[in-house]
Protein backbone atom coordinates (compact mmCIF):
# COMPACT_ATOMS: atom_id res chain seq x y z
CA UNK A 1 0.00 0.00 0.00
CA UNK A 2 2.30 2.48 -1.33
CA UNK A 3 0.17 5.75 -1.03
CA UNK A 4 -1.22 4.59 2.44
CA UNK A 5 2.48 4.39 3.60
CA UNK A 6 3.55 7.58 1.99
CA UNK A 7 0.38 9.77 3.46
CA UNK A 8 1.20 8.18 7.68
CA UNK A 9 4.99 9.46 6.27
CA UNK A 10 3.66 12.67 5.66
CA UNK A 11 1.48 12.67 8.09
CA UNK A 12 4.58 12.91 10.53
CA UNK A 13 6.56 14.94 8.45
CA UNK A 14 4.22 17.57 8.83
CA UNK A 15 3.19 17.01 12.10
CA UNK A 16 6.66 17.05 13.17
CA UNK A 17 5.22 16.18 16.58
CA UNK A 18 8.84 16.10 18.84
CA UNK A 19 10.69 18.85 17.15
CA UNK A 20 13.88 18.21 19.27
CA UNK A 21 16.75 20.64 19.31
CA UNK A 22 16.82 24.12 18.25
CA UNK A 23 15.48 24.72 14.81
CA UNK A 24 18.13 25.24 12.06
CA UNK A 25 17.88 26.55 8.61
CA UNK A 26 19.52 27.99 5.48
CA UNK A 27 17.49 31.39 4.20
CA UNK A 28 19.36 30.02 0.61
CA UNK A 29 21.27 27.18 -0.91
CA UNK A 30 24.71 27.53 0.31
CA UNK A 31 27.55 25.28 -0.10
CA UNK A 32 30.45 25.81 2.84
CA UNK A 33 33.43 24.00 2.85
CA UNK A 34 32.51 21.31 0.02
CA UNK A 35 29.36 20.65 1.89
CA UNK A 36 25.95 21.66 -0.07
CA UNK A 37 22.90 22.35 2.32
CA UNK A 38 20.03 22.95 0.60
CA UNK A 39 17.77 25.60 1.63
CA UNK A 40 14.50 22.57 1.92
CA UNK A 41 14.46 18.89 1.69
CA UNK A 42 11.01 19.21 0.57
CA UNK A 43 9.54 20.16 -2.83
CA UNK A 44 6.70 22.42 -1.15
CA UNK A 45 7.86 22.30 2.73
CA UNK A 46 4.63 24.09 4.13
CA UNK A 47 1.99 22.03 2.32
CA UNK A 48 1.08 18.47 3.22
CA UNK A 49 1.36 16.29 0.43
CA UNK A 50 2.06 12.58 0.47
CA UNK A 51 4.04 12.96 -3.36
CA UNK A 52 7.15 13.82 -0.99
CA UNK A 53 7.27 10.17 -1.00
CA UNK A 54 6.40 8.97 -4.18
CA UNK A 55 8.29 8.32 -7.22
CA UNK A 56 6.97 9.20 -10.41
CA UNK A 57 5.31 5.79 -10.99
CA UNK A 58 3.07 6.04 -7.71
CA UNK A 59 6.01 4.04 -5.54
CA UNK A 60 7.04 4.55 -1.62
CA UNK A 61 10.71 5.84 -1.73
CA UNK A 62 12.46 6.50 1.25
CA UNK A 63 14.22 10.24 2.05
CA UNK A 64 17.20 10.58 4.10
CA UNK A 65 15.41 14.00 5.04
CA UNK A 66 12.52 12.30 6.99
CA UNK A 67 14.08 11.65 10.81
CA UNK A 68 10.28 11.91 13.31
CA UNK A 69 12.27 9.35 15.09
CA UNK A 70 16.14 10.96 15.48
CA UNK A 71 18.67 9.18 14.02
CA UNK A 72 22.27 8.11 15.29
CA UNK A 73 23.15 6.67 18.87
CA UNK A 74 19.88 8.40 20.38
CA UNK A 75 17.60 7.21 17.70
CA UNK A 76 14.32 6.31 19.19
CA UNK A 77 14.32 2.61 20.43
CA UNK A 78 10.80 1.95 19.78
CA UNK A 79 11.03 3.31 16.21
CA UNK A 80 9.95 -0.27 14.53
CA UNK A 81 7.40 -0.90 17.11
CA UNK A 82 6.00 2.37 16.27
CA UNK A 83 6.12 2.54 12.62
CA UNK A 84 4.29 -0.78 12.65
CA UNK A 85 1.77 0.39 14.95
CA UNK A 86 1.18 3.55 13.27
CA UNK A 87 0.35 1.61 9.85
CA UNK A 88 -1.64 -1.17 11.48
CA UNK A 89 -4.14 1.30 13.74
CA UNK A 90 -4.11 3.49 10.92
CA UNK A 91 -5.02 1.51 7.95
CA UNK A 92 -7.25 -0.51 10.17
CA UNK A 93 -9.24 2.82 11.30
CA UNK A 94 -9.68 3.58 7.34
CA UNK A 95 -10.92 0.50 6.10
CA UNK A 96 -13.73 0.38 8.84
CA UNK A 97 -14.40 4.14 9.24
CA UNK A 98 -14.68 7.33 6.59
CA UNK A 99 -13.44 10.66 9.55
CA UNK A 100 -14.53 13.90 8.78
CA UNK A 101 -15.95 16.84 11.08
CA UNK A 102 -19.29 17.18 12.41
CA UNK A 103 -22.56 18.41 9.94
CA UNK A 104 -22.01 21.84 9.37
CA UNK A 105 -18.21 22.49 9.62
CA UNK A 106 -15.80 21.94 6.53
CA UNK A 107 -12.64 20.66 6.80
CA UNK A 108 -11.20 24.11 5.86
CA UNK A 109 -12.24 25.31 8.90
CA UNK A 110 -10.05 22.90 10.89
CA UNK A 111 -7.67 24.86 13.11
CA UNK A 112 -4.14 22.55 11.97
CA UNK A 113 -1.75 24.75 13.45
CA UNK A 114 0.24 22.99 16.25
CA UNK A 115 -0.42 22.89 19.93
CA UNK A 116 3.01 23.68 20.97
CA UNK A 117 4.14 22.72 24.61
CA UNK A 118 7.89 20.83 24.26
CA UNK A 119 6.20 18.36 21.80
CA UNK A 120 3.71 19.35 18.44
CA UNK A 121 0.52 18.36 19.52
CA UNK A 122 -2.85 18.57 17.99
CA UNK A 123 -5.69 21.68 19.11
CA UNK A 124 -8.67 19.45 20.18
CA UNK A 125 -10.93 18.89 17.05
CA UNK A 126 -14.79 17.55 17.23
CA UNK A 127 -14.71 14.66 14.74
CA UNK A 128 -17.36 11.94 13.05
CA UNK A 129 -16.72 8.75 12.41
CA UNK A 130 -18.85 6.96 10.13
CA UNK A 131 -18.65 3.25 9.82
CA UNK A 132 -18.03 2.47 5.68
CA UNK A 133 -20.74 0.03 3.84
C1 LIG B 1 5.33 7.79 16.63
C2 LIG B 1 5.90 7.35 17.76
C3 LIG B 1 7.27 7.78 18.24
C4 LIG B 1 8.06 8.84 17.86
C5 LIG B 1 7.77 9.92 16.80
C6 LIG B 1 9.28 8.77 18.66
C7 LIG B 1 10.34 9.67 18.56
C8 LIG B 1 11.50 9.59 19.32
C9 LIG B 1 12.64 10.48 19.18
C10 LIG B 1 12.74 11.65 18.20
C11 LIG B 1 13.59 10.08 20.07
C12 LIG B 1 14.99 10.68 20.26
C13 LIG B 1 15.06 11.77 21.32
C14 LIG B 1 16.49 12.29 21.40
O1 LIG B 1 16.91 13.02 20.49
O2 LIG B 1 17.17 11.94 22.35
C15 LIG B 1 13.07 8.93 20.78
C16 LIG B 1 13.74 8.24 21.76
C17 LIG B 1 13.27 7.12 22.39
N1 LIG B 1 12.09 6.48 22.13
FE1 LIG B 1 10.67 7.04 20.81
N2 LIG B 1 9.21 7.68 19.50
C18 LIG B 1 8.00 7.04 19.27
C19 LIG B 1 7.55 5.88 19.89
C20 LIG B 1 8.26 5.14 20.81
C21 LIG B 1 7.81 3.86 21.37
C22 LIG B 1 6.49 3.15 20.99
C23 LIG B 1 8.78 3.47 22.24
C24 LIG B 1 8.87 2.24 23.11
C25 LIG B 1 8.06 1.20 23.00
C26 LIG B 1 9.83 4.49 22.24
C27 LIG B 1 10.98 4.45 22.99
C28 LIG B 1 12.00 5.36 22.95
C29 LIG B 1 13.21 5.30 23.77
C30 LIG B 1 13.53 4.22 24.82
C31 LIG B 1 14.01 6.39 23.42
C32 LIG B 1 15.38 6.76 23.99
C33 LIG B 1 16.48 6.15 23.11
C34 LIG B 1 17.86 6.49 23.66
O3 LIG B 1 18.13 7.66 23.93
O4 LIG B 1 18.65 5.57 23.78
N3 LIG B 1 9.48 5.47 21.34
N4 LIG B 1 11.79 8.65 20.31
Amino acid sequence: MPYTDAVIHEVQRFANILPTGLPRATTTNVLFRNYYIPKTQWETPDTFNPGHFLDSAGKFMKKKAFMPFSAGRRVCAGASLAKMELFLFFTSLLQKFTFQPPPGISHLDLDITPNFSFLNRPMPHKICALPRT
